[in-house]
């Protein structure tokens, strides 16, 4: 994981610059902080055990100006959160941070070693230090990078400078992001754009296997062959503003009420009411293939991942096609029997999730068509795919993920129907679901309207040491779901279970002191689901419900109850995970946990 930030321009600004760079990516990992920058006659370097925060005190006392400058904010990788392996790392003269792993750095070190290199931390980037140094004992700095790449095996984004010539600075990419910010006598290198949006709306994506050679007026990018390459600037999308907490005490919270708008916006243009179907214009170019399509498999990760679960059932049951759900992590070690009549469809918040992106190559290579479901245009992902359609949800800043879960739904949803119509789903069905869609934003509205009760029993349900989630058929991915946001902002143990599952085994866990937080609105299985909230109440479990308005049997046999607006099925979870995520989020904050930030996480795994 980790971020890299690079700055150089006429202006002395580098390390503002950079520092802002560095706050706005420390979703990528927050263990160690660093900087170098060079304020046109020496080289200034500090490093921080911790948060940006900690470099920011460090920097306050003494930083400031630089002309050119790298900065970094790590996710361990190789070697502990300390100084020495905090980044910029130094040899001689060379300075450079790196996000990704090089797998050869062993053996790459002996061999320096052997040449004399002394090595100060444990680090695998070290190492690319030291060869751009002693590749400069005979080539100057531009080739000697170029060589260094040439040795290195694995990933990489990475940006150095030497100390010599302040008017360089060189950024290169295998594998993980880098995009160049183009501002007027400035410009900006970082792992995402959120890093350059505040200074510049202009933008180029590096590509693997490029290198970029930028001095304080112009910059110029070639391959590993030393091939010049015609770049097309972009130009970011992205308010400044839509980065920024907006009077919320967190990102994940600005996130939640940020819902309702980002499920518009991914429904903005694509609702084709006449045809009862859904416009998405970036399948265009493949929708002929599409309807030849016998089988979807979705690769993903984490809350994306569970996304995927609930595209399986809608697929099937919308679209008719048999669908599959792979842990991106699984799939290419297994032997995926995909063909091209199979559609491997990604689905990422970042679109930089190593695995995912790996999973989709893998794919690529044994003929399937390829989908991106991304929300961070531009990214890898995106631009690897073969179509692909954008949740246009805005960054997504707070490492656990909301907004980003509820676009991917909406989108699956278009998807299905979009499929579905191209198959046997009727045009008034198609319709009808359409209808539903466009009410959700509203119910979400409702719901966050009053959420005292929720906060009120996350008091209660915090102080659990463990808890299930249970759910069946299209509730069970959002109790799985609901697991995740506890554990990873909230430190609670929880388990996930589809609720017919309990009496195989984990029933033996329930007990007056052990609760479980069941997903019980009104539809084809709510007699089935009573039948599990009566069995773990028989035990004298503690049970929180969630279920929907105008559900009254429920009062008195639970314990707690919480009641969400009604929509069909299919769409029920869009609604029922809300209330999971607001408690997730109130017990975290309850704990004074750093909800944004949660221990050993990073937003972006960008590392196998
Ligand atoms: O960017 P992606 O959607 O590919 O990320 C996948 C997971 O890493 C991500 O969803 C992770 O599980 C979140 N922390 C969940 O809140």
């Amino acid at each position: 994981m980790c971020g890299i930030v690079g700055y150089i321009g006429i202006e002395a600004k580098a390390v503002d610059v950079l520092m802002e760079g560095l706050h706005r990516l420390e979703y990528r990992g927050y263990d160690s902080a660093g900087i170098a920058y060079h304020d046109g006659k020496d080289v200034h370097h500090y490093r921080a055990i911790g948060r940006v925060k900690e470099l920011q005190a460090l920097l306050s006392k003494n930083g400031q100006g630089g002309v050119l400058g790298i900065a970094h904010t790590r996710w361990a990788t190789h070697g502990k959160p300390s100084i020495e392996n905090a980044h910029p790392h130094v040899a001689g003269k060379i300075y450079v941070v790196h996000n990704g792993i090089i797998e050869n750095y062993r053996d790459l070190r002996e061999s320096l070693e052997e040449k004399g290199h002394e090595f100060i931390g444990e680090t695998d980037t070290e190492v690319i230090a030291h060869l751009i140094e002693e590749e400069g004992k005979k080539y100057d700095f531009e080739e000697a990078v170029r060589r260094t790449a040439a040795m290195l095996r694995g990933a990489y984004a990475i940006a150095t400078f030497h100390e010599d010539d302040p008017d360089k600075l060189i950024a290169l990419r295998e594998s993980s992001p880098l995009v160049l910010g183009v501002g007027d006598e400035q410009f900006i290198i970082a792992s995402d754009a959120c890093a350059i949006v505040a200074h510049t709306k202009r933008v180029v994506y590096i590509e693997d296997n490029e290198m970029v050679i930028i001095t304080p007026k112009t910059y110029r990018v070639k391959d590993m062959n030393s091939v010049k390459k015609e770049k097309r600037e972009e130009i970011l999308e992205w308010d400044e503003s839509e980065a920024q907490k907006e009077g919320h005490d967190h990102f994940m919270i600005k996130e939640i009420y940020e819902q309702p708008q980002a499920i518009r916006d991914a429904m903005r243009g694509r609702v084709d009411k006449e045809c009862g179907t859904a416009r998405l214009g970036g399948l265009s170019g493949i929708a002929n293939q599409l309807k030849e399509i016998n089988r979807i498999v979705f690769v993903s990760c984490g809350t994306s991942y569970n996304a995927g679960l609930i595209g399986e059932y809608m697929l099937e049951e919308i679209a008719g096609i048999p669908t599959e759900v792979e842990y991106a992590s699984e799939f290419r070690y297994r032997k995926p029997l995909v063909d091209n009549r199979t559609a491997v469809i990604a689905i990422s918040q970042s679109g930089e999730t190593a695995d995912t992106l790996a999973a989709i190559r893998e794919a690529k290579t044994k003929g399937a068509l390829t989908i991106g479901i991304v929300n961070a245009v531009g990214s890898t992902i995106a631009r690897e795919t073969d179509a692909g359609i954008y949740n246009h949800a805005g960054p997504e800043v707070s490492v656990a993920s909301t907004k980003a879960f509820t676009s991917q739904m909406m989108i699956l949803t278009l998807f299905a129907i979009f499929l579905g119509r191209q198959r046997s789903l009727s045009l008034t069905e198609g319709i009808e679901i359409l209808n539903d869609l466009e009410m959700i934003p509203q119910k979400i509205e409702k719901i966050l309207e009053n959420t005292s009760y929720i906060k009120n029993i996350a008091q209660k349900y915090g102080k659990c040491a463990n808890l299930f989630y249970l759910g069946r058929k299209y509730q069970y991915p959002i109790a799985i779901e609901g697991a995740l946001k506890i554990k990873e902002i909230s430190y609670v143990h929880a388990e996930s279970y589809p609720i017919g599952e309990l009496k195989h085994g984990p029933i033996a866990l329930i007990d007056e002191e052990f609760a479980s937080i069941v997903l019980v609105p009104q539809d084809s299985v709510y007699d089935k689901v009573l039948s599990g909230i009566e069995e773990i109440k028989a035990r004298n479990g503690t049970v929180l419900a969630i279920t929907t308005e105008g559900s009254n049997n429920l009062d008195q046999i639970v314990d707690d109850l919480y009641k969400v607006p009604k929509t069909r099925e299919a769409l029920m979870p869009l609604l029922t995970i809300i209330p999971l995520q607001l408690l997730s989020y109130y017990v975290g904050t309850s704990k004074n946990i750093d909800v944004d930030h949660p221990r050993n996480l990073a937003k972006s795994v960008t590392v196998e």
